[in-house]
């Protein structure tokens, strides 16, 4: 009989996971503790922005017209006990208030409200990214709380999905890592993973500490390739060389690759910030620390380039004050294609700027909601046009598709003066530079 899956947590992650295993063809049963949000899942919508997720879920959610009903949503805890075969722990892992490490809060309530209702026989797998050493301790809560005993076994398989590919990532993962402890779990663990890994996707089975240290390792690695071609935009800009032409050279040796060398304001969003900390955080309990401090630089290159973009900027204006300047934010979201402000690098460039007297319109194709519930106090506008109104100087801080395509000759007409700073180094200088705009990008030369 197919297997039957529960997801706790329905976040980007567990949202997507709960999806993709209902397309993968099993019975799926997903749990949040937020009321609003299982309303929402239940009537088919997603409470976030992610490209092809909300069409996968109307397609399987139960009591949507023409779907397979494969999918459910509840807050009950006991039917997700009695339920599942297997139990997807998707929970957030946020950095804690004050600190690196990362907040377990969330994870270890799921367990230890999960574990007295998993009574037979169940693979528990955790999916959100912990501190290393973590699994090992939930293996224990999990054995002391259910009344399966042994029955209950933990698996760790760590998600690497990207937003804005959400979806795309899970149907079909570059790698499924499988921390288990016994041959029962990896074989569970290949059954829900069948179809994927028959179309390609390698299957790593690891132990428990290791599949753990996959996903903050890779992290980490990303991290430090952005923080890297940053390093060089900082060089570039002292020396006048043109780091997108260092980046594109450096990239056609195959051993270090083309992606994840984009020059800008740097990294952001839920993942690799806290990430990289919560890391450093733990190699310090593990007496490990001088092994990562290297991640404390990669850190503050990144940090560094918010502020950077403040002072070009302020340059952009004179080199005085920001105070009566108007300023125009293209880009509000980490990325573009998803309506995340966590940690979001354009919204802290808007907000530096708008505490220093400066006023800023702010534009951003989807991520208006969140960036207005983070940052009140700032201003915005229905269009990109419409932020750049009247600007003394227009900032291209997310690279949406929709900012590529604007007519800079129309912007032109909008704007007081015809400058452009391009913090994600995503625009055509010349297509600007033609239509009469001082185009100025990071790490690149000025004319
Ligand atoms: C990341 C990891 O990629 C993913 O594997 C993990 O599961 C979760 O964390 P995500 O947070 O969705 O995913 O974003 P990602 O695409 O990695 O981008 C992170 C940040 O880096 C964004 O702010 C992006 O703008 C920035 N970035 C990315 C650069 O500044 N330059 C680059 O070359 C690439």
């Amino acid at each position: 009989m197919a297997l039957k899956i529960t997801v706790i947590g329905t976040g980007y992650l567990g949202a997507t996971h709960a999806a993709a295993m209902a397309e993968l063809g099993f019975e799926v049963l997903g749990l949040d503790v937020v009321p609003e949000k299982i309303e929402m899942l239940q009537r088919g919508e997603v409470p976030m922005y992610e490209p092809g997720l909300e069409e996968l879920l109307r397609k399987h959610v139960a009591g949507i017209e023409g779907s397979t009903g494969r999918l459910r949503f509840t807050m009950d805890w006991a039917e997700v006990g009695e339920f599942g075969d297997v139990h997807f722990v998707c929970v957030n892992t946020p950095q804690k208030h004050g600190e690196y490490a990362c907040d377990m809060s969330y994870v270890d309530a799921a367990f230890e409200t999960l574990a007295p209702h998993v009574k037979g026989p169940a693979l528990v797998v955790g999916k959100s990214t912990v501190p290393v050493g973590s699994a090992e301790r939930l293996a224990r809560t999990l054995a002391e709380l259910s009344p399966a005993g042994e029955d209950a076994e933990l698996a760790w398989n760590p998600e690497f999905l990207r937003e804005g590919f959400a979806v795309q990532d899970t149907l079909h993962p570059d790698r499924v890592v499988a921390g288990v402890r016994s041959e029962r779990a990896e074989k569970i663990l290949r059954e829900v993973y069948a179809t994927p890994v028959a179309e390609g996707s390698p299957f790593v089975v690891t132990d428990f500490p290791t599949a753990e240290l996959v996903k903050t390792a890779a992290n980490s690695f990303l991290a430090t390739k952005i923080s890297f071609i940053n390093a060089m935009a900082e060089v570039c800009e002292a020396a006048d060389g043109d780091v997108v032409k260092l980046a594109e050279a450096i990239g056609h040796d195959e051993r270090i690759g083309k992606k994840f060398l984009r020059a800008g304001i740097g990294f952001g969003g839920g993942c690799l910030p806290k990430d990289i900390r919560a890391f450093m955080a733990r190699a310090g309990e593990l007496g490990a620390d001088q092994a990562l401090t290297f991640l404390r630089e990669i850190d503050s290159i990144n940090m560094r380039r918010r502020g950077q973009m403040v002072e070009m900027a302020r340059e952009a204006l004179g080199g005085g004050s920001f105070l009566g300047k108007r300023v125009a934010v293209l880009g509000a979201t980490f990325k573009p294609d998803s309506d995340d402000v966590r940690d979001s690098p354009a919204l802290n460039v808007a907000g530096q700027i708008h505490l220093q007297g400066g006023q800023v319109t702010v534009y951003d194709p989807k991520g208006m909601a969140n960036a207005k519930r983070l940052f009140p106090t700032l201003g915005y506008a229905d269009s990109a046009v419409g932020a750049v109104r009247g600007a003394d100087v227009v900032l291209h801080l997310t690279e949406w598709r929709e900012f590529r395509e604007l007519d800079p000759a129309v912007l032109g007409e909008a704007a007081s003066a015809r400058v452009i700073l391009d913090g994600r180094n995503a625009l055509d200088p010349e297509t600007w530079r033609r239509a009469g705009w001082t185009y100025r990008a990071m790490g690149r030369p000025t004319a």
